[in-house]
């Protein structure tokens, strides 16, 4: 039986008013986090390549633009660290004065309400560019726990509001959970980067952190593109664990391990909108094959109507200009 000519969806769609009023998915600035990614140096603004729009800053630069960011209404940044020099165990990591630690506090000092989330990996401070310890060519996966705790506590000591660990190795959560509440920093807060699939999409990000593994790949540690059970279970483990927001990361590619989570576990769900995602709807751009703007408003509507409650993306800047 058809309900033709009874009902016909047309009819709210008429105008933009229309089309306002019965809109289901909303998407605002509050949603999005912007990520930065910050150098040694001053004066230092070093574009990045494969990511228009994106630069490398040294922390004097970083504020100007977390101000810039604040004033646009995004809610919370993400800070990435390059340091001066790598190792084998990556210790600029946790140094009280490496590039993210003193990146918080200047934000914090110059802009005390905005958010500032940093992002606990290995894989920018290690010579060898993989996220933990190595034994031969394999991951340490329990030794890579503490230097991750470490790292993790000294972003907290210098004003990190949420810590986001992203290195994918098994019982991270609880390791820096546990070490922050020793340390005094039961309410800071762990957004984990649950569900993270080693992604072709990362592509761009690598040279902009500058943390591509020198052998091999993330197989080992990130998850198989395949699996959508397994998601699952790394998410239930983490909250187990004492995650308190949990993250699917690429987004775009990975929209049915969003919609599983959050109807799953009804806990608050950020997607990585990632750099490949992002710059191959520039590249596509650039040679006038589409609306940048159109595709990437269309990209994070997407992500949100799957389910996801935030948005990282490198794209945070422009839409809340384009939304003003
Ligand atoms: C690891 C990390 C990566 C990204 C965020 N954190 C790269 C990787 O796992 O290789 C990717 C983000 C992006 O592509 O935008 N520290």
């Amino acid at each position: 039986m058809s309900l033709f000519p009874v009902y016909r969806p047309r009819r709210t769609r008429r105008t933009p008013a229309l089309r306002g009023l019965v809109r289901e998915t909303r998407l605002s600035v509050e949603q999005l986090i912007l990520p930065f990614f910050v150098v040694p140096g001053q004066g230092v603004r070093k574009p990045v390549g494969s990511m228009p729009g994106v630069f490398q800053t040294s922390v004097d630069e970083l504020v100007k633009d977390a101000r810039e960011a604040y004033e646009l209404g995004i809610p919370a940044v993400l800070l990435f660290g390059i340091p001066e020099s790598k190792d084998a165990t990556g210790s600029l990591s946790w140094h009280e004065h490496g590039v993210v630690q003193e990146g918080v506090r200047a934000i914090k000092q110059a802009l005390p309400d905005l958010l500032v989330i940093t992002d606990v990996c290995m894989c920018e401070y290690t010579s060898h560019g993989h996220c933990g310890v190595l034994h031969g060519e394999q991951v340490d996966n329990d030794e890579t726990l503490e230097l991750l705790a470490r790292q993790a506590l000294s972003h907290a000591r210098a004003g990190a509001d949420i810590i986001a660990p992203s290195d994918m190795m098994d019982g991270r959560v609880a390791a820096i959970r546990q070490t922050l509440d020793d340390e005094g920093f039961a309410g800071v807060p762990i957004l984990s980067y649950a569900a993270k699939y080693a992604s072709a999409f990362y592509g761009p990000f690598r040279e902009a952190a500058e943390s591509a593994p020198q052998f091999g790949d993330r197989r080992g540690y990130q998850m198989d593109a395949a699996n959508s059970d397994e998601a699952l279970r790394e998410v239930l483990l983490d909250i187990d664990e004492g995650a308190d927001i949990i993250m699917v990361k690429p987004a775009l590619a990975y929209l049915d391990v969003i919609y599983r989570v959050k109807q799953e576990t009804g806990y608050p769900v950020c997607a990585y909108h990632v750099s490949g995602e992002y710059s191959m709807v520039l590249a596509a751009g650039q040679l006038g094959w589409l609306d940048v703007d159109r595709a990437m408003t269309e990209s994070l509507l997407a992500i949100r109507r799957a389910g996801a409650d935030m948005i990282i993306t490198y794209w945070a800047r422009e839409f809340a200009r384009q939304s003003r």
